[in-house]
């Protein structure tokens, strides 16, 4: 029995100290599903308004949304949305729109 839980535990450890690496190649899928609002599920946004993701290139990616989280470039939603992601985050995001196709 003892052995069970503490084996349950290192796994536990081992998945927690995983989660950095793996939000690196995808953004948690609840996050996605906030950008979907507005940028589609596809990266295909259905308001005019607002851009495709979608086989954007990359840095591009990177720079805008590092952008829009120091204010350099203005957009209130954008803004909003940027301002507590992470530099592997805003990685993260990029990488993922870039694969999906345009
Ligand atoms: C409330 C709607 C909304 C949500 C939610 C939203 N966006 Fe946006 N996003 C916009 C709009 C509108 C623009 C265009 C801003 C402008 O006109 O300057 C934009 C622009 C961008 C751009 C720049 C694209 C370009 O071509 O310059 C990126 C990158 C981006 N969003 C990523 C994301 C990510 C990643 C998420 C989720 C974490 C997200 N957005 C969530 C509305 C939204």
């Amino acid at each position: 029995m003892m052995r069970c839980a503490s084996l349950a535990f290192i796994l536990a450890g081992v998945m927690l100290s995983n989660a950095p690496a793996q939000a690196q190649k995808k953004p948690p899928q609840a996050d996605l599903e906030q950008c979907a609002h507005c940028h589609g599920d596809e990266g295909i946004a259905r308001d005019t308004e607002v851009p495709n993701l979608a086989g954007q290139n990359e840095a591009y990616l990177v720079n805008q949304l590092r952008a829009f989280r120091s204010g350099a470039r203005r957009h209130p939603e954008m803004r909003f949305m940027s301002k507590t992601m992470t530099d592997a985050e805003i990685e993260a995001y990029a990488a993922y729109y870039t694969a999906l196709k345009p």
